[in-house]
């Protein structure tokens, strides 16, 4: 029998929120438990994923590390007038992960931060949706007006709205209920009156639009450092990587075994 791979796409419409991060993480995460994944990066003009395993198979030709490697494709999205190609690679797109279903345990797909067309299809394929946000009252924006004052939820906003068809689509084709997933990331230890009003309001949207909101991932100067070697904070295990396990790691390694079990657990 095929095997049909759990398609999870990180995705938010803002960029630098953690997508490609948390992609990375997640993938790595994964292969640790010995699933096989298959990983696409649809942001292939900034490309940081991409680079993200690029550098970690430098890193493993470097130091013989052996570091587990998703097996990684790349699209970059191609002028918005050439139609022609763009129906050619939309539908290149959808035979990569069909044909990807049937090899891998899941397939991760990272997204750009704004709206073009590959943007719009990789929502698509997607079983689990993870939107990691910024845990700052701006962000919330992404979603709905909201009213600070009254600490009232307003008007849905493009995204929700996007998503809201997604979730449409998704039922026509009678597929299982997509599992949306809202993480938040970059949070600070300093706690404030901001902090509260932000939970308040992100419970409040999670009903009203229909996410999950599941695990949170801290500031951590270490997730930009290890990006260079495509190390990520699961790998302090191996004795090629010779950076010193601290109690900001163990956490932060907390952090992504929680994650990844919040997808697991609907
Ligand atoms: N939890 C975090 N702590 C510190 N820096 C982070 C964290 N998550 C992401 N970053 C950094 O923020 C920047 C944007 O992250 P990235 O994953 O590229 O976002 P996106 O893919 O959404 O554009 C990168 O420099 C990344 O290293
Ligand atoms: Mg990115």
């Amino acid at each position: 029998m095929n095997k049909k791979a759990h398609i999870i796409v990180i995705g938010n419409e803002k960029g630098g929120t953690g997508k490609s991060t948390i992609s990375m993480h997640l993938a790595v995460k994964f292969l640790q438990e010995d699933y096989k994944i298959a990983t696409i990066d649809l942001d292939g003009r900034q490309g940081t994923l991409s680079k993200y395993i690029s550098n970690r198979e430098k890193f493993n030709l470097e130091k013989d590390a052996q570091l587990q490697i998703p097996e990684h494709y790349k699209l970059t999205p191609i002028n918005f007038r050439d139609t022609e190609n763009i129906h050619k690679q939309i539908s290149e797109l959808k035979s990569l992960v069909s044909e990807l279903s049937n090899k891998f345990d899941a397939i991760i797909i990272d997204t750009a931060g704004s709206n073009n067309y590959l943007f719009a299809e990789g929502y698509k394929f997607a079983d689990t949706l993870i939107t990691p946000i910024n845990e700052s009252l701006i962000d919330l924006d992404i979603f709905a007006d909201i009213d600070l004052d009254k600490k009232e939820i307003g008007k849905m906003n493009h995204f929700s709205e996007f998503i809201w068809d997604i979730k449409k689509n998704i039922a026509l084709q009678r597929k299982p209920f997509l599992n949306w997933i809202v993480v938040k990331n970059r949070v600070s230890h300093i706690n404030s009156k901001n902090k509260d009003l932000f939970n308040f309001l992100l419970l409040k949207l999670a009903k009203k639009i229909g996410f999950r909101p599941a695990g949170s991932v801290r500031e951590r100067v270490i997730y930009r450092e290890l990006f260079l070697q495509g190390l990520t904070v699961l790998d302090m295990r191996n004795e090629k990587v010779k950076l010193k396990m601290s109690i900001s790691h163990i956490a932060a390694k907390r952090e992504i075994k929680a994650l990844a079990e919040a997808i697991s657990t609907k």
